[in-house]
């Protein structure tokens, strides 16, 4: 069988050469947890110091347990890096490409240039039977043509196959995503593609994970339908926060009756300030460009209204800040609690709590943010901010205070604690995590993002 001729069966496990392209949040988990299941796994990526990192044992971004699988990988000989693309085609028999596809810097679409790039340099290497295997989100259509471009210009030829297994991880959740999914997804053209991998996910199957076979276009189309999906269902409760303020009703109440339908579902229903990060934003986006240019782009106008649904988000936590403060934030200490786009990561692409930060510097607010984990990132993004190294340093005579990312140690602040902490007790609760009651029974006026505003 093509791509298994490599080394015997340990266990159960018929163990596989595997390469993984692109050390990103998907890259780095994708390798570290096949070489964890036992495969032997080679990493490769075009930047040296994401390399070297990684060959030393450091996740270059915060992921729970990751460090762990990628020590363990590492310490058991499994796992290396490369960022020699000849060392990938000779050491390995299926090839993930987990490369990002990012927003373009001039349209809604992807910008495919790393998985371009991908392609082009690793096809001119493959000189035996492969399996090419795309992992990264992309507009439909971008597998048959790749996998016609790897035939023409691969020296192996027929021989070189492709097939698409999207991705469904979480940031934060990425390794427990990774070796325990909902499901598994493959679109393939060949069944010895399917067996292949079959066998690189023999024991997540084993485990009776479900495996969905799918044509090529139908395993793409299921990703970006899922983010879109995930968007929409985001978007539709925080439009409905908006008529719960304008009628004093209670989101979070609504969220947990109408989630209590098993046909609806809770999760997902956390009304507040909205989706963000480098997945559901672009590519609801990148979705509704391809719509478009397949000539079909009626189909996906709902994703134009779940994006400006979820920008209003952005806007009315900007609003409660003005209307708290009387329209008086020029020169206010305002604390921002949380930079992240959500808890759990570091990552700060398309931070909603960022895009708040930034409008309230625009109004003239001295801005604080602190982040358990994401400063950093942070302050290259809205440098004109203050950033404190503690949760006490930031509320210290803080004006105003906005939660803006549901981390648990602002989940678990003490309002009675706080308020000794803040000059002023207002605190705009954009993540409805506070029970209000409890904030303005301790003297806080508090404003949550679809349930209103209470006061002492
Ligand atoms: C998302 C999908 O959930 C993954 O299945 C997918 O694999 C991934 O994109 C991807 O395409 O790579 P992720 O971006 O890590 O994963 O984060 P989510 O947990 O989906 O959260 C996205 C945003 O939605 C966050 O800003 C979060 O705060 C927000 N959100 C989530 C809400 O505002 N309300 C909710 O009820 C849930």
């Amino acid at each position: 069988m093509r791509c298994n001729r490599c080394d015997p069966k340990a266990g159960n496990l018929t163990v596989m050469r595997i390469s993984v392209i692109g050390t990103g949040y998907l890259g780095a988990t994708h390798a570290a947890c096949m070489a964890d299941l036992g495969h032997e796994v080679i990493g490769f990526d075009v930047d040296p110091e994401k390399v070297a990192s990684l060959a030393a044992g450091t996740v270059p971004f915060h992921e729970p347990g990751l460090d762990a699988v990628l020590q363990r990988a590492l310490a058991a000989g499994r796992l290396r890096f490369t960022t020699a693309i000849a060392d990938v085609a000779a050491h390995a028999d299926v090839h993930f490409l987990c490369v990002g596809t990012p927003q373009s810097k001039d349209s809604n679409a992807a910008d495919m240039s790393q998985v371009n790039g991908a392609i082009d340099l690793l096809a001119p290497h493959l000189d035996r039977a492969c399996l090419v295997v795309g992992k990264s989100t992309v507009p439909v259509g971008t597998a048959q043509r790749l996998a016609a471009q790897l035939q023409d210009t691969s020296p192996a030829g027929a021989d070189v196959h492709l097939a698409w297994n999207p991705e469904f991880l979480r940031e934060g959740h990425a390794v427990a995503d990774t070796v325990a999914p909902d499901r598994l997804v493959i679109g393939v053209t060949d069944p010895a593609d399917e067996a292949t991998l079959r066998q690189v996910y023999a024991p997540i199957l084993a485990n009776d994970v479900p495996l969905i076979v799918a044509d090529l276009p139908t395993s793409e189309l299921v990703k970006a339908s899922a983010n879109a999906f995930l968007a929409t269902k985001i978007s539709f409760i925080n439009a409905i926060a908006e008529l719960c303020e304008a009628t004093g009703a209670d989101i979070t109440v609504l969220a947990d009756a109408i989630g209590r339908d098993e046909r609806i579902g809770r999760r997902f229903l956390n009304a507040g300030l909205g989706f963000g990060g480098g997945c559901l934003p672009k590519d609801i986006r990148a979705f509704r460009a391809r719509a478009t240019e397949l000539g079909v782009g009626e189909s996906l106008d709902l994703l134009d209204d779940v994006d400006a649904i979820n920008q209003r988000c952005r806007t009315r936590a900007v609003a409660a800040a003005l209307s708290l403060t009387s329209q008086q934030l020029a020169g206010k200490s305002v604390t921002i609690l949380g930079a992240a786009f959500k808890p759990d990561s570091d990552d700060v692409r398309d931070s909603p709590a960022l895009a708040v930060a930034a409008e309230l510097i625009e109004h003239g607010a001295q801005v604080t943010i602190f982040d358990p984990v994401a400063n950093q990132n942070a302050s290259t993004r809205v440098p004109t901010a203050t950033y404190a190294h503690t949760l006490e340093e930031a509320l210290a005579g803080a004006e105003l205070v906005l939660l803006l990312t549901e981390w648990k140690q602002f989940q678990d602040l003490d309002p009675i604690k706080t308020k000794s902490q803040v000059a002023m007790p207002l605190m705009i609760d954009a993540r409805n995590v506070l029970d209000p009651q409890q904030w303005a029974h301790a003297g806080w006026t508090i404003h949550s993002l679809g349930r209103g505003t209470r006061h002492p």
